[in-house]
């Protein structure tokens, strides 16, 4: 009798099929299907409740100039070159100063522990272990010293101005003291934006229970679960200080139109300039004629930001000034594209343009919104290998050789 074919029994197929180990940590299964930003965006959507997830993910009015933050990346194509060797690619370069494994700096973003309680310092950490810079928010739910106690990473402080000076002087003396690198003064809010998903809502910060709010809760029962049980969420700069701490639930609006000063001008920035001895970094320019002033009173860097939408509608996209503000003012600051990135290949295209670097919030927020730490992780992990693979495929070994040559501006370019 001849023995049965493994080949074409039932039986025989089975053992050409190679299954999958199934992962036993719920964390990293999740982070199995996030292969990029857009995949954790959606994961953090369905895992943090709906008011938490529409104040990160939200902008101004209708989002437009939101939208087109991210268009214009996608408006802007490579031209790649073959046949050169690509044997050896590197990402490394330099910001105000100090190398850097690739140009990305973590953004400032209030509020952080809401997106998960491990909050700022398990995104510092991140950025430790990545060897890139985080910028702590003024309104961050860490404070200065305990986000500098939290790991090796570059820290920057980013300054919202109060009306109080005392209160500016004493975080500009406390971020020295605990080493931050770096001071980033943030101007584009003399009002807070209308993100119009927040005020629908009557969204607070700290969130404030109503029915929607438990309703939401009790559908999001993980988030749920670690925000009751881990320390209260405030303004943990603030403590103490008259402008208040956000332990009482806050409308952002009302606490920047009654804490922060409106009168802010270019006086203020040399005041500014004289109490701070490191580099000075100011978020929020949006034209080459404030680029311009920047760069003549001797600022280190700017980031060219509208805050990711959430302040003007209708703001121009911070990589379409680019090149006009890299071709009036390189060479005299640093310049950081601010808002958009998602992709590595986008940091590569403001590279291409004149960036000295980008800075990204979402991304990482999503990160940490759908897999805590190691979702922060694993966002960096995306963007760097990202940036690698790209400039091997455009042709481009180095960051230093990267230039205009790379890009074609395709439907952007009318715009900009
Ligand atoms: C921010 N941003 C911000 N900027 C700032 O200077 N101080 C702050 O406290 C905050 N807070 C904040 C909270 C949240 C939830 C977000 C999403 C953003 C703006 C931030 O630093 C950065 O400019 C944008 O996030 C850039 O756009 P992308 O990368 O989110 O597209
Ligand atoms: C924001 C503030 C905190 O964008 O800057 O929500």
């Amino acid at each position: 009798m001849p023995s049965p074919d493994p080949g074409n029994s039932w039986f025989g197929s089975l053992r050409i099929l190679r299954f999958r180990r199934f992962e036993l940590s719920p964390t990293r299964r999740r982070l199995r299907r996030g292969v990029s930003v857009a995949d954790l965006r959606k994961i953090a959507r369905r895992r943090l409740p709906r008011g938490v997830f529409d104040y990160i993910d939200g902008g101004a009015e209708d989002e437009i100039t939101m939208r087109s933050n991210i268009q214009a990346f996608r408006d802007v194509t490579f031209k790649p070159r073959v046949l050169r060797d690509m044997s050896e690619v590197d990402t490394s370069s330099s910001l105000l100063g100090r190398p850097i494994p690739f140009p990305l700096v973590l953004a400032p973003t209030g509020f952080t522990r809401i997106a998960d309680p491990a909050g700022e310092l398990a995104v510092a950490r991140a950025a430790g272990r990545a060897g890139i810079p985080y910028s702590l928010s003024t309104l961050g739910t860490r404070s200065i010293e305990e986000v500098a106690a939290a790991g090796p990473a570059d820290l920057w402080f980013q300054l919202y101005v109060f009306k109080d000076r005392g209160l500016v002087m004493d975080l500009i003396d406390r971020a020295s003291a605990s080493g931050y690198e770096a001071l980033c003064v943030t101007v584009d809010t003399a009002m807070l934006g209308k993100r119009e998903r927040d005020v629908r809502r009557g969204f607070t910060l700290p969130p404030k229970l109503g029915l929607s709010t438990i309703f939401d809760g009790i559908v999001h029962p993980a988030w749920t679960w670690k925000f009751v049980t881990s320390d209260p969420i405030v303004f943990a700069n603030l403590t103490g200080r008259t402008v208040g701490d956000g332990s009482e639930a806050i409308s952002l609006g009302e606490y920047f139109s009654t804490g922060l000063d409106s009168g802010l001008d270019w006086e203020d920035i040399e005041w500014l300039r004289d109490r701070w001895a490191g580099p000075l970094v100011l978020k929020g320019i949006q034209t080459v004629a404030d680029a311009v002033i920047a760069a003549d009173r001797g600022v280190d860097a700017i980031a060219l930001s509208n805050h990711g939408g959430r302040q003007l509608d209708s703001a121009p996209a911070p990589l379409g000034l680019l090149p006009r503000v890299a071709d009036a003012v390189g060479g005299r600051t640093e310049i950081i594209c601010d808002g958009g990135v998602r992709r590595g290949s986008d940091i590569v295209k403001a590279l291409a343009l004149g960036a000295t670097a980008c800075m990204a919030g979402r991304a990482y927020l999503y990160g940490l919104g759908a897999a805590g730490e190691t979702g922060v992780d694993h966002v960096l992990d995306i963007l760097a290998s990202d940036m690698r693979r790209t400039m091997a495929l455009i042709g481009c070994p180095t960051v230093k050789e990267l230039d205009r040559e790379y890009v074609d501006l395709g439907r952007g370019d009318r715009r900009l």
